[in-house]
């Protein structure tokens, strides 16, 4: 679900409802201040439509406005640069017999793709199962370019669901707080690639990112371009281990997290910012079905508390 964009007015009477039904009281200013921050989450919007990345590849507008990848890193360097080469997709290839990816946000496919083709490139031998999730998929996906683009058709040939050449895919479509429900696995690595956190919070809650490393083996990887503080946030509440990945496009990392030891610590300043900034509050939707926007509203209105000093536990 993507979030709709609500007027100044209207969002600032639901926080002052909110701010009202909690009995506290918070000075006007700060209220101004999270309306402003609302709405800047929400505001940017890159246009619609099939465009060239940095790289040369392409990726897709969503009506939404968010892009399906980074235009500023490329799509095909994203998929490879923030997804597959931070789990250390070879070794795990060369290593194992069968492999088992969740892939959160299909999308065009992209990750899923690299991880097949990559994979196979490696050990022929090698099982794989791609478990997917995306709330909907474009009609007209643009193909990866060489030598990805035979390994990409392949795997949107089998959609929704089917087997080839050794690999097993499914795709769940729908709202994945929901579908997730059904399926039970225990996967080496979760792609974790719905769009940006303050658009599509549902998606970034600690209650739906526990369900989800609930599926992950104990050694396996959760991997996403995202280092926003709510979502380290919640790895961090979950018992991972956080760790940042290369920035490509962009001065800040991705993240990745295991229940294992053996990834690089965060730094001292990152580590510092996760333990002092008011807005290391991981978002919350405990019935799995929120409204996008209010998961927004209640965690602003966690961190106004926590910066007054009016919260009462640290989620
Ligand atoms: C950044 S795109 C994914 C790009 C993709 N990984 C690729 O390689 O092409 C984010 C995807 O998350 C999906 N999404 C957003 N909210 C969702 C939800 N609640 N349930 C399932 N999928 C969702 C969107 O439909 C979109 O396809």
């Amino acid at each position: 679900m993507i979030v709709e964009v609500p007027t100044r007015d209207t969002l600032l009477e639901k926080l002052v409802k909110e701010v009202k039904n909690l009995g506290v009281e918070l000075p006007e200013r700060e209220l101004e201040i999270a309306v402003s921050d609302i709405l800047r989450w929400l505001g940017k919007s890159y246009g619609h439509g099939l465009v060239p990345t940095e790289d040369g590849s392409y990726t897709l507008i969503h009506e939404c406005g968010e892009p399906y990848h980074s235009l500023s890193a490329g799509a095909l360097t994203e998929a490879l640069e923030k997804f597959v080469r931070p789990v250390h997709l070879l070794l795990w290839a060369l290593r194992h017999k069968t492999l088992t990816l969740i892939d959160m946000g299909f999308g065009l496919g992209y990750n899923s793709a690299l991880f097949f083709h990559i994979s196979k490139r490696v050990n022929p031998q090698l099982k794989l199962n791609i478990i997917a999730f995306d709330k909907e998929v474009p009609k007209k996906i643009p193909l990866l370019p060489e030598p990805f683009k035979s390994s990409h058709k392949r795997l949107l040939d089998l959609l929704p669901e089917g087997y080839r050449d050794g690999l097993s895919f499914k795709l769940y479509l729908g709202d994945a707080r929901k579908t997730l429900k059904g399926v039970l696995c225990e996967a080496d690595f979760v792609f974790h690639d719905p769009f940006s956190p303050f658009k599509n919070p549902e998606l970034w809650t600690l209650d739906f990112l526990k369900k989800l490393a609930s599926r992950l083996k104990p050694t396996g990887f959760w991997v996403s371009y995202s280092s926003a503080l709510p979502v380290r946030k919640a790895l961090i509440l979950l018992g991972m281990k956080v760790s940042t990945t290369r920035p490509v496009g962009r001065s800040r990392g991705g993240t990745l997290a295991t229940y294992k030891s053996g990834v690089l610590p965060l730094t001292w300043k990152e580590r510092e910012k996760l333990l002092k900034s008011p807005y290391s509050l991981p978002f919350r939707d405990p019935t799995l079905g929120g409204d996008p926007l209010d998961i927004l509203i209640d965690y602003r209105l966690r961190v106004a508390l926590k910066k007054y000093g009016l919260d009462r536990e640290g989620t």
